[in-house]
């Protein structure tokens, strides 16, 4: 299946490992542009190597800095716009769901977390629309969690962070219809790789983790991120263009309601 994104250009948040990145390579394959971010120049400049290696660098680059900053992400705007003048896809994919303290009431953990897991896509949103808008086929695919659905083990503050990126975007998608910009959301269950939340885990308690997955999961095991990044390829693609407001969950069944 031909999806059409040869030549598109990409923009994703916090993409030097994990779910960013093999969203990266992703849409690298398809032929697609993509612009990698992180804080850590090091670790950016070592995941930018592997992907100009493979496919060449013509098609990737990178910006380095800490995108809850509102001047790094318009210096990131002006970098696009330098660079390619619009934009196809963007893919605000900040978050994390680590606690800060055991208190799942307390307020320096909610601000954080609202923080990093809500205030930076709408305002990568904010600031890149008008150039998304530009663009005959504009999408945003934001990342929301599980979490957002039902109780689990998660700070408090992380799940109704993850329910707020739902909500946006659906709010999102009516608005931006009109500017021929496409906003779906994807719902990803434990997804687990090198350098990541799960596989910190998983080293700190095997059989704890292990049961857990057997019990929760029906499919018994984890998700890849590769799993989540074909599924915001797809929701990016011209074979998507009716598909806008829509969440796609990709959790191995473990998601009940
Ligand atoms: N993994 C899961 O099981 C899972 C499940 C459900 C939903 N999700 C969601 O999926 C998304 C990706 O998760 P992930 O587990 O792949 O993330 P991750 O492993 O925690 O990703 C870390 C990446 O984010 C970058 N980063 C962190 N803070 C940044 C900042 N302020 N500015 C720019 N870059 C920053 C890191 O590089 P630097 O440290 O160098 O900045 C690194 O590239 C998140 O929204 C997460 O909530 C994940």
């Amino acid at each position: 299946m031909d999806l059409g994104l040869r030549d598109k250009n990409v923009m994703i948040t916090a993409s030097s490992q994990g779910i960013g990145f093999s969203t990266a390579e992703s849409f690298l394959k398809e032929g697609a542009n993509v612009l990698l971010n992180g804080r850590n120049e090091e670790k950016l400049k070592h995941s930018y190597k592997i992907l100009c290696d493979k496919y060449g660098s013509g098609h990737v680059a990178c910006f380095t800095g800490d995108i809850t900053v509102a001047d790094t992400i318009s210096q990131c705007r002006s970098y696009i716009e330098d660079t390619w003048g619009r934009l196809d896809v963007l893919v605000p994919n900040l978050g994390s769901g680590i606690p800060i303290c055991e208190d799942k009431l307390d307020i320096k953990e909610w601000e954080t977390l609202i923080n990093v897991n809500l205030l930076p896509a709408v305002k990568v949103i904010r600031e890149f629309t008008e150039i998304l808008s530009l663009s005959d086929n504009g999408s945003i695919i934001l990342i929301s969690s599980i979490v957002a659905y039902e109780r689990m083990r998660a700070p408090y503050a992380y799940a109704a962070a993850k329910n707020a990126i739902r909500t946006l975007s659906k709010y999102l998608a009516g608005d931006l219809a009109e500017r021929s910009v496409r906003v779906n959301c994807v719902v990803p269950g434990n997804i687990m790789f090198e350098g990541g939340r799960w596989e910190e885990l998983y080293n700190n308690d095997k059989e704890g983790t292990e049961a857990y997955i057997n019990r929760e999961v029906p499919l018994k095991r984890f998700g890849r991120p590769e799993e989540i990044a074909d599924a915001i390829v797809f929701l990016a693609s011209e074979r998507a263009r009716f598909i806008t407001g829509a969440e796609l969950v990709i959790d191995g069944g473990q998601k009940r309601s």
